[in-house]
């Protein structure tokens, strides 16, 4: 594994086809300020979200794990503007930060912060007939994944794109006696995503700036 041929790739990818981009740039700053772990996606990885978005049409999004926001604010700047994006954060801080990320980038009409335990911010959403949502990003604790998944299929509709972060983790899934339980919620969590009646998913693996690592890819069947 080359991690700096990576590194250089993602940044001859990113100068090539990402425009400069300021607001980004401040976010991750902001973020870096306050002390949050760098663990956003990749720009590149973020435009792929706010691109899957915009082809799917997505009006009303869906983000479990926040951070400062990062992904959010690709997936936000996605929306129409009557769209709106609810994104769930444990972390008072982190959210704080997002906030403040989203009230600099103009994007805080379009999006919603509830903190809590995601779990029980979505029976909340349930509870509220807050949902379908177009688009689910799923990118939060990962041995809470499986009732996460759960959770987004609930809330969606026929064509809901589930889209989810982190499944390779250095390719460490494949070892089914691996004791981390992050590595053993991610297993389950490909299980069910694979055996699901209502969904339709694939998994690809990815390199660069953020390692070695994977996105799930997944519809919600008609
Ligand atoms: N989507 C972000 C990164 C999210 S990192 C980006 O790409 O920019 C994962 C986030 O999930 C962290 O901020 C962490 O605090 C949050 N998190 C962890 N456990 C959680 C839980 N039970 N409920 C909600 N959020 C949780
Ligand atoms: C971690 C979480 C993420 O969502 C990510 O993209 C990378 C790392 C983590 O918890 O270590
Ligand atoms: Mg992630």
């Amino acid at each position: 594994m080359d991690q700096g041929l990576w590194i250089t790739v993602d940044r001859y990818l990113t100068d090539t086809l990402l425009p400069p981009d300021y607001q980004m740039e401040n976010a991750l700053e902001a973020n870096a300020c306050a002390g949050l772990p760098a663990i956003d996606v990749a720009p590149n990885q973020g435009k792929m979200l706010n691109l899957i978005a915009r082809v799917q049409g997505s009006r009303r999004i869906l983000e479990i794990g926040t951070l400062g926001g990062y992904s959010t604010i690709w997936l936000a700047r996605a929306l129409p503007a009557d769209g709106k994006l609810i994104t769930l954060e444990l972390d008072p801080k982190h959210a704080a930060v997002a906030q403040a990320n989203m009230q600099r980038t103009g994007l805080a009409s379009l999006v919603d912060i509830r903190v809590g335990p995601a779990v029980e911010s979505l029976e909340k959403l349930h509870a509220e007939n807050s949902g379908p949502f177009d688009f689910v990003f799923l990118d939060a604790d990962k041995p809470n994944y499986p009732v996460y998944l759960d959770w987004a299929v609930k809330l969606s509709r026929p064509g809901t794109v589930i889209l989810t972060d982190n499944v390779v983790r250095d390719g460490a899934i494949v070892d089914k006696n691996n004791k981390d339980e992050r590595v053993q919620g991610t297993r389950a969590f490909l299980e069910k995503l694979g055996n699901h009646p209502r969904l339709d998913a694939t998994a690809i693996q990815t390199v660069g700036s953020k390692g070695y690592d994977g996105f799930a890819l997944a519809v919600v069947k008609p």
